[in-house]
C-alpha cells in the first residue's frame, strides 16, 4: 500500500491506532457489492455504526440479512432529491455522520476513441454524480464530526489512461479533482475531517484491505490534516 499526497509520490501513511472509528456512524454510498460488505462488516467489527445505501431493494435486503446490523436505506444516489430526502431520513433515524464511503462505480469501454460512446459515458458518469450528491448532502455533518472521513475508489488509470477506457478514466479523474475540492474545503474550515481517495487497479481480492483501510481512517494517530488530501494506491 502506497498513500501519497494527491498527484504527487509519498510514503506510507502513518497508522499507530490510538483513535477509533467505535461509536461513530458511517454511510457506505453503494454497499451492496462484494467491497460494500467487506466495508460493512469491518466497521461493525470496528464498533461503528453503518448505514449501507443502495438503489435495488432486493439487494439492500439481502445485504440486511448477510450483515447483521447494517441499517439499509433504498436511495438512487444519482438524483438529488432522493439523496436530500435520504438524508433527512439518515438524520432522523441515526442522527449526523461521521464518514462516507462512497462506493457506487460501474465499468464500459472498449474500441478505442471511436468506442466511446455517448451511452457508455453517461453509465460511467452515475458515479461522480452520485458524489457530488451525497458529499454535498453531508457536508455539514462531516465538518461538524469530531472526525468527519469521505473516501471514494478510484483507479490507477487515472495515471495511466488508456484509449479504450477513456471515459471511465475521465469520470475517475473528475471524482478525484472533486475529492481534492473537498480536501480544500476541510483544511480551509479548519475542521478535523479528511478526504481520502484510495486508487485499485482491479478490486477484486482487495476487498479485505480496502475494508481494513477505511476503518484505519479513524483508527489512526494520523491527525486528518495529515490523511486529507492523500490518495492511497492498494495493491494485493
Ligand atoms: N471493480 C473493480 O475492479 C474496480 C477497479 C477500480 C475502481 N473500482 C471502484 O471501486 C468502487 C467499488 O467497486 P465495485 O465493483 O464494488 O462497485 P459496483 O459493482 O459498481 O457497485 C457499487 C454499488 O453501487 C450501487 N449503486 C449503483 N448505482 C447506484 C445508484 N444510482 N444509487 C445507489 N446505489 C447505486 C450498487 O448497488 P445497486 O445496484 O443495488 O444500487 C452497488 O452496491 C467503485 O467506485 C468502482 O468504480 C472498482
Amino acid at each position: 500500500m502506497t498513500a501519497v499526497p494527491l498527484g504527487s509520490e509519498g510514503t506510507q501513511l502513518a497508522s499507530t491506532g490510538s483513535a477509533s472509528v467505535r461509536g461513530r456512524t458511517v454511510l457506505i454510498a453503494g454497499a451492496t457489492s462484494a467491497s460494500g460488505r467487506a466495508v460493512a462488516r469491518a466497521l461493525l467489527a470496528a464498533g461503528a455504526r453503518v448505514v449501507a445505501v443502495g438503489s435495488d431493494q432486493a439487494r439492500l435486503e439481502a445485504l440486511e440479512a448477510d450483515v447483521p446490523g447494517v441499517i439499509g436505506e433504498r436511495a438512487d444516489l444519482t438524483d438529488a432529491d432522493d439523496v436530500l430526502e435520504l438524508a433527512m431520513r439518515v438524520h432522523a433515524r441515526v442522527g449526523e455522520l461521521d464518514g462516507v464511503v462512497h462506493l457506487v462505480g460501474g465499468w464500459r469501454g472498449g474500441g478505442g476513441i471511436p468506442g466511446q460512446t455517448e451511452e457508455d459515458y453517461r453509465v460511467v458518469e452515475h458515479s461522480f454524480t452520485a458524489l457530488r450528491h451525497v458529499s454535498r448532502a453531508f457536508w455539514d455533518d462531516l465538518l461538524a464530526s469530531t472526525a468527519g472521513r469521505i473516501t471514494m475508489v478510484s483507479s490507477t488509470t487515472v495515471e495511466h489512461p488508456t484509449a479504450g477506457g477513456a471515459n471511465y478514466t475521465a469520470v475517475k479523474a473528475a471524482s478525484e479533482s472533486w475529492m481534492r475540492s473537498l480536501a480544500q474545503g476541510f483544511s480551509k474550515s479548519g475542521a478535523p475531517a479528511a478526504a481520502v481517495v484510495f486508487r485499485v487497479q482491479a478490486l477484486a481480492g482487495l476487498e479485505e484491505q480496502l475494508a481494513a483501510s477505511v476503518v484505519e481512517l479513524w483508527n489512526t494517530d494520523a491527525d486528518a490534516s495529515a490523511l486529507n488530501g492523500t490518495v492511497t494506491t492498494l495493491t494485493p
